[in-house]
């Protein structure tokens, strides 16, 4: 797929770390402009904007905080400044892990589950969709905690639910006008978000609940993003794609 996304405008929210911020330079590497937006972590932002450049494709920065009602609106706006009347591929990767058990969960981290993770990702379409067209598309990232009981954290998981239930309505929605959603759902990947795995217990956890034997990597996911992304997945939408290692077969 060398270049296969040149001339495409590309917004990854969360890319400053972890899978957002592969999914950005695997988007950049296929040449599209990429808009990196970051929460609190801007050195690490102007590295993976610098990393696109020096691949020779289109991207700045943009901050936003997704926790707020109008973090979406901002970024939404900033991304209009710079790439104008079009966008073509939005990921709405940003989330939080807050993985509270029942007994512990606190009000607060349950809003803050559901505004990062499920608010801000649909308001995020909603001021987005105006520059969409005709080919254009947008990937969410869930978790495979939405689906099976991998840990005692029942909000996060929830939160990753209710952004599942949205690719299918939007999906319907968006399909006459011939634009795609998607999701994929990430197994375990090691990123800062999944510290348990640097664990010796977290480790074998992990390993003991997927068929392959090994953590999955940023990478894993971003190549799937990548596909989704591209013509090559013109007909796939309204769909969940895991992308787990085999996990809980
Ligand atoms: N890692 C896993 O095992 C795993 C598994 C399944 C699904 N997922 C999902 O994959 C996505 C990425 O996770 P990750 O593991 O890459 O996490 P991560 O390494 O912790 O990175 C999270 C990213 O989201 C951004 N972010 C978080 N809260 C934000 C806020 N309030 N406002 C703006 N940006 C915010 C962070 O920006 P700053 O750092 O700049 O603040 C960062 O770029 C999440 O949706 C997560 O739920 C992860």
């Amino acid at each position: 797929m060398a270049r296969s996304l040149l001339g495409k405008t590309v917004v990854v929210t969360g890319a400053s770390r972890g899978i957002g911020k592969a999914i950005a330079l695997a988007l950049g590497k296929e040449g599209a402009q990429v808009l990196v937006h970051y929460g609190r972590h801007a050195r690490e932002a102007d590295q993976v904007v610098a990393e696109i450049r020096s691949m020779g494709s289109r991207s700045e920065k943009i901050n936003a905080d997704l926790a707020q009602p109008d973090g979406p609106h901002k970024l939404a706006k900033r991304a209009k400044e710079i790439i104008g009347g079009r966008l073509d591929i939005l990921v709405a990767n940003a989330g939080v892990f807050l993985p509270s058990s029942i007994d512990d969960l606190a009000v607060e981290e349950f809003d803050k589950l559901f505004a990062v993770n499920v608010r801000a990702p649909l308001f995020l379409v909603q001021q987005l969709r105006p520059i969409m067209c005709t080919g254009s598309n947008v990937i969410f990232v869930s978790s495979l905690a939405a689906r099976a009981t991998i840990g005692d954290f029942a909000a996060y998981a929830a939160s990753k639910g209710a952004l599942e239930t949205t690719v299918k309505y939007l999906a319907r929605a968006f399909g006459p006008h011939g634009i795609r959603v998607n999701a994929v759902a990430p197994g375990v990947i090691e990123t800062d978000a999944a510290a348990f795995v640097k664990t010796g217990e977290g480790r074998e956890h992990t390993l003991a609940m997927q068929t392959f034997k090994r953590i999955g990597s940023p990478e894993d996911v971003a190549r799937v993003v990548a596909f989704l992304a591209s013509n090559q997945a013109r007909w796939i939408t309204g769909e969940v794609v895991p992308v787990d290692g085999g996990s809980q077969l």
